[in-house]
């Protein structure tokens, strides 16, 4: 049985904090002990004075020196021996290591400090180690002892349910840990990834160990410094690394079918000259790979074509070559089946795909996070005309991004403004496709 004795001006504190969750758990079981020792037991005056002003001057109390060094030798006669450890910012940084260094303990003392701390002579004479829980200041040592406990408790074998799901968590590989879902599959507007409802393990575990490392370059690049990885680690690392500076691969589609009308009938719309030239303008400057444009009708495509041919390779060419620049990545498609195709076949595999919306609704997904999560697939967001996109072609997409939010009620932007906004917003949070755009 592990015993963690916590000297402390309030065992109460402790008591309340270890009679719930998994480490209460363990108590029952009988694997470990919480053991609160009140400081005030061993002084000797009245008033069981714990603390006292500082020699020198300056403000703030000191804890007195005699009643914890006593506090300490009651436990050592009691248990015959006992790690020590005093909580304090001066000491070494609290890690998932040392969590299980203090494993091999069965028997440690945690002293918690309060006011300005412990007197000086405490450390010489009776602490074996001190610890901080990180580079902030607490008004006692209680909570960080309970940080500590609780996390060396947990790896106690026994005291999870599971003996498995400490193996498996954040640190234990010195990587921080990939996502993880439950039921419902879907919830506002956000599925659970595919490949964790595939049934199939080996995909399972490679999406697992992708997403760990992809996280934890992220937001804790540091721990993968110097960090030894296999061969095929190292691959995934470097395949992220160059995604990371490539940015992200991003492509538009303006879509005229299947659009609602002001009815709210289900239509198809006109291409317009306007939307032509100033998203393609927008998509290039924010290094959009492809700007396509959906008709399924003909006649409406055939405008469009004429247009761009006038302004690539017509008089529009030489007039204005900085237009002819913005739509050489201008496509004209049919249907969106076929520029999913297209998009297939330039990355190797089906982007995602994220429809906008000016409507606000529970299930819009924010959109930092999203790219945050996903900057490594290739992403085609979807814009709509007329009155927006009809309902089923909705519930065809990953997602719908959160709308762009106006000063007031009134918001209503025209397609253009939406696509610059996005992308400006896209570029600021990831960086943009640098100069590896798709000629057509
Ligand atoms: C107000 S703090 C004293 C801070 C001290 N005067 C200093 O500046 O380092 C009171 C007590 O809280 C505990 N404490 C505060 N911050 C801590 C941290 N980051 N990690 C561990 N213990 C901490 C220590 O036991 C400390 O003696």
């Amino acid at each position: 049985m592990k015993i963690y004795n916590v000297i402390t001006i309030f065992p109460e504190m402790i008591q309340s904090i270890f009679s719930w969750g998994v480490v209460s758990q363990g108590i029952k079981k009988g694997l470990l002990e919480i053991n609160p020792v009140n400081l005030r037991d061993f002084t000797k005056d009245r008033h069981k004075t714990v603390d006292d002003y500082q020699y020198g001057g300056g403000q703030g109390l000191l804890l007195k020196p005699e009643p914890l060094c006593e506090a300490v030798r009651d436990i050592k006669q009691k248990f015959c021996n006992t790690r020590v450890i005093l909580l304090d910012p001066r000491g070494e940084k609290f890690s998932q290591k040392t969590a299980r260094r203090l494993l091999n303990y069965d028997n440690l003392t945690f002293i918690c400090g309060r006011y300005e701390g412990v007197d000086e002579r405490v450390r010489k004479l009776v602490v074996d180690e001190e610890i901080s829980i990180g580079d902030f200041v607490l008004s006692g040592g209680e909570l960080a002892a309970s940080v500590i406990i609780d996390s060396v408790a947990r790896l106690v074998p026994g005291v999870l349910g599971d003996e498995m799901s400490s193996e498996d968590e954040s640190f234990c590989n010195g990587l921080l840990e990939y996502p993880h879902y439950t039921r419902p599959y879907e919830y506002e507007g956000l599925k659970v990834p595919d490949v964790l409802v595939s049934g199939n393990h080996k995909e399972i575990n490679d999406w697992r160990i992708k997403e760990s490392l992809k996280i934890t370059l992220q937001n804790r690049p540091d721990l993968l410094k110097g960090k030894a990885l296999n061969k095929e680690t190292d691959e995934i690392v470097s395949q992220i690394v160059k995604r990371m500076n490539e940015g992200v691969s991003l492509y538009v589609a303006l879509l005229h079918y299947p659009m609602v009308d002001k009815h709210g009938d289900v239509v198809a719309t006109s291409i317009t000259n306007m939307d032509l030239h100033d998203i393609s303008r927008s998509c290039r400057t924010f290094g959009v790979k492809n700007y396509f444009v959906v008709n399924p009708l003909e006649a409406q495509r055939e405008i469009a074509r004429r247009v761009l041919t006038h302004w690539q390779e017509g008089y529009g060419a030489t007039y204005n070559p900085n237009r002819k620049e913005a739509f050489e990545y201008t496509v004209i498609k049919e249907s969106l089946s076929e520029v999913i195709d297209f998009i297939e076949q330039k990355e190797g595999c089906r982007p995602l795909l994220i429809a906008t919306s000016a409507k606000d609704a529970p299930n819009r997904a924010k959109l930092e996070p999203f790219l945050k999560e996903n900057y490594d697939k290739p992403m085609l967001i979807l814009f709509g005309t007329g009155w927006g996109m009809s309902e089923d072609l909705m519930k065809l997409v990953d997602v719908i991004i959160e709308p762009i939010k106006g000063a007031g009620s009134f918001n209503h932007l025209s397609v253009r403004s939406a696509v610059a906004i996005y992308l400006n917003k896209i570029n600021g949070l990831l960086g943009g496709n640098k100069d590896e755009q798709q000629a057509n």
